[in-house]
């Protein structure tokens, strides 16, 4: 069967964009796709900057430091951006308008009026596929917490965790850099850096987020520039959430955080639900493992810890036997994009959409309001306005 082929271009070849350039360049690592993606052309401002792409991937045909030259090449069906939250709003509506299908990165606009102007593009050209990167969901791990609860074997919805948390900004010498700093990374701070990856599979599973009480906090204040000199580290550090969710008849807790500085943690995106008949747990901490237990009444309760084979959303030459990581889950999220591309709808695991990148966004800009009144908010996503 012939494969279709899609044209890729990258805008931004910072540390995201070698990583799905690498997942592009392993996409045969997949069996039973339809596309072909190819990576063709990449921009960043800083030529230093694609210099690993010119050196690593021959497909590459063209190099610029002005992203309008990818809009306007033919060669170039779909672009993954990865650049800093202020430009978000400049780059994806112009991505959207030129016809070429996006990947964008979250948080999907610095801020609700970003957001907004994106969603704006995106509803003018139905016709464009608009996705967000968000690639957590696609660890066995996840999927199979994913199945359990849509499986309904959980019982009546008691209770739902999820988190995202680091560490490495618990060192006060760390330099700073634009993803530390409100002008280019944006009030919402940690939650738009980490906010989507700990919401998305909560939005995925039809959870409807009501209200919200933020206690946010800037532990440190200042971080040396690349000159040594102290300068203010504005954005919110911590963010913890507690959110009133619906889903179904079911109405519940869920307690969503975002760290920069939780003392151990490396990366660790965990996500925990509990229900009256049964609870399924997942952390990246222990990627293998999944946590369930089965209730019943007047039983014991007893956790049990299933070591994961390798299986995702699209099946890979990897044998079952062999564990599962971050680059695997990038590259079932590229497959998902290329995929829906291509005309194969991936269902459930499709990316996240503008839609569930917009009730991020009414839930991040909730949060600002209740840490600034101090009171719970409202959540009224038909609108997108908040009331105290
Ligand atoms: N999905 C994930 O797991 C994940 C992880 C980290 C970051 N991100 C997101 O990816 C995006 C980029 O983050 P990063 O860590 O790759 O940042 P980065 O700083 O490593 O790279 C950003 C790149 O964009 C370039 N750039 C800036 N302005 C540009 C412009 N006008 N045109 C072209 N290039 C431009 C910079 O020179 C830099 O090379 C952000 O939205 C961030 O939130 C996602």
């Amino acid at each position: 069967m012939s494969k279709t082929p899609v044209g890729i271009g990258i805008i931004g070849c910072g540390l995201m964009g070698r990583e799905i350039a690498s997942a592009i360049l392993r996409y045969a690592h997949l069996l039973d796709t339809h596309a072909q993606p190819e990576l063709r052309a990449v921009c960043d401002v800083n030529l230093d900057h694609t210099e690993w792409f010119r050196q690593n991937i021959a497909s590459v045909g063209q190099v610029t430091d002005d992203y309008r030259d990818l809009l306007a090449n033919s060669e170039v069906d779909a672009i993954y951006c990865a650049v800093p939250h202020h430009l978000h709003a400049v780059l994806y509506p112009d991505i959207i308008r030129a016809g070429k299908a996006l990947l964008g990165e979250k948080p999907f606009g610095i801020d609700d009026a970003a957001n907004r102007a994106i969603l704006a593009a995106a509803a003018e050209r139905p016709d464009v596929l608009v996705r967000v990167s968000s690639e957590f969901p696609y660890f066995p791990g996840a999927m199979r917490l994913a199945e359990r609860v849509r499986s309904g074997q959980l019982g009546r919805l008691i209770e739902a965790e999820a988190g995202f948390w680091h560490s490495s900004d618990l060192d006060p010498s760390k330099p700073i850099n634009w993803k530390r700093q409100v002008a280019t990374n944006g009030e919402y701070g940690c939650m738009g850096d980490l906010g989507l990856h700990v919401v998305h599979l909560p939005l995925r599973l039809g959870m409807r987020l009501e209200t919200v009480y933020a206690q946010l906090s800037n532990i440190i204040r200042q971080r040396p520039d690349a000159k040594g000199e102290m300068v203010a580290c504005d954005t919110w550090d911590n963010a913890q959430l507690s959110v009133r969710a619906r889903l179904g008849e079911d109405v519940f807790p869920v307690q969503f955080s975002t760290k920069r500085i939780a003392p151990g943690h490396g990366n660790t995106w965990f996500i925990r639900v509990t229900g009256t008949e049964g609870a399924v747990a997942f952390s990246t901490r222990n990627p293998k493992a999944l946590h369930t237990m089965v209730y019943r009444p007047g039983a014991a309760q007893t956790w049990q810890r299933e070591d994961l084979a390798y299986r995702s959303a699209y099946p890979a030459i990897t044998g079952a036997i062999f564990e599962f990581g971050f680059s695997d889950a990038l590259l079932q999220m590229v497959a998902a994009f290329v995929e829906e591309y291509a005309g194969h709808d991936p269902g459930f695991w499709r990316c996240v959409t503008p839609q569930e990148a917009r009730a991020s966004h009414v839930l991040f800009t909730g949060a600002l309001a209740s840490q600034q009144s101090g009171h719970a908010i409202v959540l009224d996503h038909e609108e997108g306005m908040l009331h105290a």
